[in-house]
C-alpha cells in the first residue's frame, strides 16, 4: 500500500526520486522519505504529509551540491500500518550504524520477536515500524562488506512480507532490492536503473524491467543487473517490455486521475475486448484461461473470490455465469472464504478478481484454493502482479493503469471480460451459436455505449449539484443492477464521504425504510432491465416517505418523469451489457458531488490504492 522508488545512475538521484515518488503516491500518502549517499555517509530526509512537502523541504534544507551531486538513492511514500504518520515512522529507515537505509512495502510478521533480540544485543529503535526492526536486522547480518549475504540473512529470518529496496554508505553506487508477496519492478535505462514498486514510476524513464519473483534479491547498479534466491544462488530473470506509455501515468488534462480514468472507458474496454470476440463462431478467444473447451465443460461452479470494487463486478459475473453457461456461480469476500474453511472440490473453478493482482485477502484467497485442489484463475489488471503469477492461468484487463483511488476503468473492464469469460463457457456447455453472435455485437457495442454516457457528464454534473450537500443517501437496483448499486454507492462514500449505501430495491422494506426522508434521496437503478416494473413501486414507496429519487433510466423512457425529482438517461442496452453505462453514470455523479464539495477526489482520506495488509 506504499510506494518504494530507488535510482542509481548519471543523473542527480534525489529530483528524480521525488518526481517518481510523486507518481506512486496513489498508493499511500501521509509521510514520505528519501536517503542517498552523503560523503561517506547517509542523507535522510523524512517528513509526514505529502511528497510534495517532502520535496519543498529537500529543496531548501539539502545543499545544492547534494542535490545535484547524489548519484543514487532510495525514497518511500507510506500508507501507515504499524504507527502513526509521523517523521520518524516514515521511510527510510536506519540501522544501528546509521550506515545503511531501507525502504519496505509489507509487514513483518515476526517483528516483535526480532526487535526484542535485537534489543538485548544493544540496538535501539527511534519508530515503532516492523519496517525499521527489518533494517536493524539487515545491519546485524552486515559483515565484511558484504551487504547481499546480509539481505539475503535477514529475509530468511523475517516472516512476512516484503518489498525492499536497501541502500548502503559503502556502496554508494549499488543498491540491493529484493521481493517476497510484495511486488518489486526494475527498470533498466540506458546506464541508469530505476526501481519501484509499481511501474508507474518507472514507465517516464523506461520500458524495460524485469519483475523480480517472491524470494528475489538483486544487486543493481547503473549498468547490471544481478538476481539471486535468498538462498544467494544466481538465477536469471527475463528482461520484459511494460505495455503502458509515460502518457498512461499523466493526467492528460483532465482535472483529476479519476476523471481522466471515468473518461478513458470506451478506450480502456475496447482495449479489453479487442481481438477476443470471435463473432463468426459467437464466442470469445481468451488464450491465458488455458483451458480446453472439455475442461470447461467439466467445470461443476464458478467460485469468484475478491474484494470492494472488484467484488462488485464478481457480482455482476454471477448473472452472467448462471445465463449464459448454465453454471452455478458464487461470489465470496476474499476475506471471509480464507478463513471459512471453505468447501472446495476439483470441479469447482475458482477465480480471483483484482485490479491490482495484490490484494493480501484475495491472494490468500487464491492459495487457500490451491490448497484445496480447486482449478484456479486470475482476473488482474497489473501485469506480473501477484495474483496473475500465482493462478498462472487467466484473463488480464489491458485497462491500463489505473491511478485513481477510486476504481472506475478496472470495474467496466472486469465486467467486459467476464461477459466474454461467460460467453466462452458458455459456449462450450449449452448456449447457441446464434446467441453467441448476439453476444458478440453487444460486447462489440459497449465503447460506444460507455462514450454516450460520457456525453451525459455535463447533465450529470448539474445534477450532482443539487445533491452536494445531502449526508445520506440510498442507491437501490434490482438483478445486475443491485451490484451496480452497491458499486455506485461504494464510489460516493469513498470520494465524498458521504453516507451512501446500497441495497437490493426489494429489501428496502426489511428496514432501511425507516430512514428516508426528505433529506435522504434515493437513487433507483430503473434501466429497462429486469426488475424494471417492480421498481417502478418501489420508486412510488421511496416518494410516499417524501424521499427525492434520482431515476437512472434507459434512453428516452418517460415513465419516470414525474416519479422523479432526477433523472440520469444511459443509452439503452441489452440488458447483459447494461450494468456498464450504469456503472459510468454513476462514477460521473460521485465525482462531481466530490469535486463540488472541494474533496481531494485521486487521494481520499484513509484510502490507499492495493491494500497489501489483511
Ligand atoms: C474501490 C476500490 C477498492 C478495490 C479493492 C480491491 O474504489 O478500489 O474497493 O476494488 O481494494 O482491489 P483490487 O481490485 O486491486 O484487488
Amino acid at each position: 500500500m506504499c510506494g518504494i522508488v530507488g535510482y542509481v545512475g548519471p543523473r542527480p538521484a534525489p529530483e528524480l526520486l521525488i518526481s517518481s515518488l510523486q507518481r506512486l503516491e496513489y498508493r499511500g500518502y501521509d509521510s514520505a522519505g528519501i536517503a542517498v549517499p552523503d560523503g561517506g555517509g547517509l542523507a535522510v530526509l523524512k517528513s509526514p504529509g505529502k511528497v510534495r512537502t517532502l520535496g519543498d523541504r529537500v529543496r531548501s534544507e539539502w545543499a545544492p551540491a547534494l542535490r545535484e551531486g547524489a548519484r543514487a538513492g532510495i525514497a518511500h511514500t507510506r500508507w501507515a500500518t504499524h504507527g502513526p504518520p509521523t517523521q520518524a515512522n516514515a521511510h527510510p529507515h536506519c540501522d544501528q550504524s546509521g550506515r545503511i537505509a531501507l525502504v519496505h512495502n509489507g509487514i513483518i510478521e515476526n517483528y516483535a520477536d526480532i526487535r526484542r533480540q535485537l534489543e538485548a544485543q544493544g540496538h535501539t529503535f527511534a519508530s515503532q515500524t516492523d519496517s525499521e526492526v527489518l533494517c536493524h536486522l539487515v545491519g546485524e547480518y552486515y559483515r565484511d562488506g558484504d551487504l547481499l549475504q546480509a539481505v539475503c540473512a535477514a529475509m530468511r529470518h523475517a516472516e512476512g512480507t516484503l518489498g525492499i529496496a536497501v541502500l548502503c554508505a559503502d556502496r554508494p553506487d549499488q543498491l540491493i532490492i529484493a521481493r517476497r508477496g510484495s511486488p518489486i519492478v526494475i527498470g533498466i535505462g540506458d546506464d541508469e536503473t530505476v526501481v519501484a514498486s509499481d511501474a508507474a514510476a518507472i514507465v517516464a524513464h523506461t520500458n524495460r524491467v524485469i519483475y523480480l519473483n517472491d524470494d528475489d534479491v538483486a544487486v543493481v547498479t547503473a549498468g547490471s543487473v544481478e538476481v539471486r534466491t535468498a538462498q544467494n544462488v544466481p538465477v536469471s530473470r527475463e528482461v520484459a517490455k511494460l505495455e503502458w506509455d509515460s502518457e498512461a501515468a499523466e493526467k492528460g488534462g483532465f482535472a483529476h486521475f479519476m476523471l481522466k480514468e471515468i473518461f478513458e472507458q470506451p478506450d480502456a474496454i475496447r482495449n479489453s475486448t479487442r481481438g477476443r470476440l470471435d463473432e463468426g463462431a459467437g464466442t470469445a478467444k481468451l488464450g491465458g484461461l488455458a483451458m480446453a473447451p472439455r475442461e470447461i465443460a467439466e467445470i461443476g461452479r464458478m467460485v469468484m473470490v475478491a474484494c470492494g470494487t472488484s467484488m462488485h463486478a464478481g457480482l455482476v459475473g454471477r448473472f452472467l455465469f448462471e445465463d449464459l453457461a448454465d453454471l452455478p456461480a458464487d461470489v465470496e469476500q476474499a476475506a471471509e472464504f480464507r478463513y471459512r474453511n471453505p468447501i472446495l472440490s476439483p470441479r469447482d473453478l475458482v477465480l480471483a478478481i483484482s485490479q491490482s493482482g495484490e490484494t493480501a485477502d484475495t491472494l490468500a484467497a487464491v492459495r487457500e484454493a490451491k490448497q484445496k485442489g480447486a482449478v484456479i484463475a486470475g482476473l488482474c489488471n497489473v501485469v506480473g502482479s501477484t495474483i496473475a503469477r500465482e493462478t498462472g492461468r487467466g484473463v488480464y484487463l489491458h485497462a491500463g493503469p489505473e491511478i485513481g483511488v477510486a476504481s472506475t476503468k478496472a470495474f467496466t473492464c472486469q465486467v467486459s471480460v467476464l461477459l466474454m469469460m461467460a460467453l466462452k463457457f458458455g459456449r462450450c456447455r449449452r448456449l447457441s451459436r446464434d446467441r453467441g453472435v448476439e453476444i458478440c455485437r453487444a460486447i462489440a457495442a459497449l465503447p460506444d455505449a460507455a462514450a454516450r454516457v460520457l456525453e451525459q457528464n455535463d447533465a450529470i454534473a448539474k445534477i450532482a449539484a443539487k445533491y452536494a450537500a445531502i449526508r445520506d443517501i440510498f442507491y437501490i437496483g434490482r438483478g445486475t443492477m443491485y451490484p451496480v448499486a452497491l458499486e455506485g454507492a461504494l464510489k460516493l462514500k469513498e470520494i465524498s464521504y458521504i453516507h451512501a449505501e446500497g441495497y437490493h430495491a426489494a429489501e428496502l422494506k426489511h428496514g432501511p425504510i425507516a430512514m428516508l426522508e426528505p433529506v435522504v434521496p434515493v437513487l433507483a437503478i430503473a434501466t429497462d432491465t429486469p426488475g424494471r416494473e417492480k421498481m417502478v413501486g418501489n420508486i412510488q414507496e421511496c416518494r410516499a416517505r417524501h424521499s427525492p429519487v434520482i431515476a437512472v433510466v434507459s434512453g428516452d423512457d418517460r415513465q419516470f418523469d414525474d416519479m422523479a425529482a432526477d433523472v440520469i438517461r444511459v443509452p439503452a442496452c441489452p440488458a447483459l451489457t447494461a450494468p456498464i453505462p450504469v456503472a459510468i453514470a454513476l462514477q460521473l455523479f460521485a465525482y462531481h458531488v466530490a469535486r463540488l464539495k472541494g474533496c481531494e477526489i485521486d487521494q481520499p482520506r484513509n484510502l490507499a490504492k492495493s491494500v497489501t495488509v489483511e
